[in-house]
């Protein structure tokens, strides 16, 4: 199987849905084949906001009947290769073997495929995936990484990324905010990114397109080839 991300976090809301959209983005428009799984089960929001016609009828669900898995996969418009699966409905259960056996499958005809999780510190379903790698969106404010921390212990020796999500400068080290030392050490993860706080960021939903220049896909690239193993330095935070 090619690499397959999930992104978690403790804490809700943190941007796990926009930055999951915005790394595929990423890693398709550098020439690969993208698949995002929306796995936030009766609160599905990767096809909204994606622009994908809300009369969709198939979900994830339907790639465990009798339908071919590939009638599952809807294409994002104007990006290359990049595909979205909706998320179930509530009373959707699978097991995590059955789970595992579909992503092998995805991941034949995929390079990259990213798990957009619901919050919380429930792994269950992905914890038989072999190979993936987690990544725990977060924000600056002590709560986001103190959840961050409980997702790590909550992996049990697997280590994750850190994104630092809706970053803002301005907060480094004000009142109860750490500098990004401080927030590395107490996650305790390892930070792969920092995307900062924007209003085009923040429209994702609405306008359903990440600009092709800016300091989000700057942001965004990143982190994406850090994630494919380069090394990329990160930038003076008033510069991100
Ligand atoms: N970097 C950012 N800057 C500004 N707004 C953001 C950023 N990332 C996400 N948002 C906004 O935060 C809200 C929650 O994002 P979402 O991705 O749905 O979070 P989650 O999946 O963690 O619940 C959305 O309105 C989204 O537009
Ligand atoms: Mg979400």
């Amino acid at each position: 199987m090619g690499k397959c991300f999930a992104v978690v976090s403790g804490k809700g809301g943190t941007g796990k849905s926009t930055v999951s959209c915005g790394l595929a983005v990423s890693f398709s428009r550098k020439g690969n084949s993208v698949l995002v799984i929306d796995l936030d089960k009766g609160l599905r929001c990767i096809d909204s906001y994606f622009g994908i016609d809300p009369d969709v009828v198939l979900d994830l669900s339907d790639a465990f009947t009798d339908n071919d898995i590939s009638d599952v996969f809807y294409k994002i418009n104007n990006e290359n290769e990049l595909y979205v699966i909706p998320s179930p409905p509530a009373d959707f259960n699978i097991n995590s073997d059955d789970f595992s056996v579909f992503l092998e499958k995805c991941g034949s005809r995929f390079d990259v495929i990213i798990l957009d999780l619901p919050a919380g510190l429930d792994f269950s379903l992905i914890k038989n995936v072999p190979g993936i790698k987690y990544i725990c969106v977060s924000n600056q404010d002590p709560v986001s990484i103190k959840d961050a921390a409980a997702v790590r212990n909550a992996l049990n020796g697997i280590s994750p990324l850190l994104i630092l999500n809706k970053f803002d400068v301005e907060l480094l080290g004000k009142r109860k905010y750490d500098n990004i030392d401080g927030i590395i050490d107490n996650s305790g993860i390892q930070l792969v990114g920092i995307i900062p706080d924007t209003k085009d960021m923040k429209m994702f939903p609405i306008t359903n397109k990440f600009k092709k220049r800016g300091r989000i896909i700057k942001a965004l690239n990143r982190i994406t080839e850090r994630l494919a193993g380069k090394s990329v330095k990160l930038p003076r935070p008033d510069n991100i």
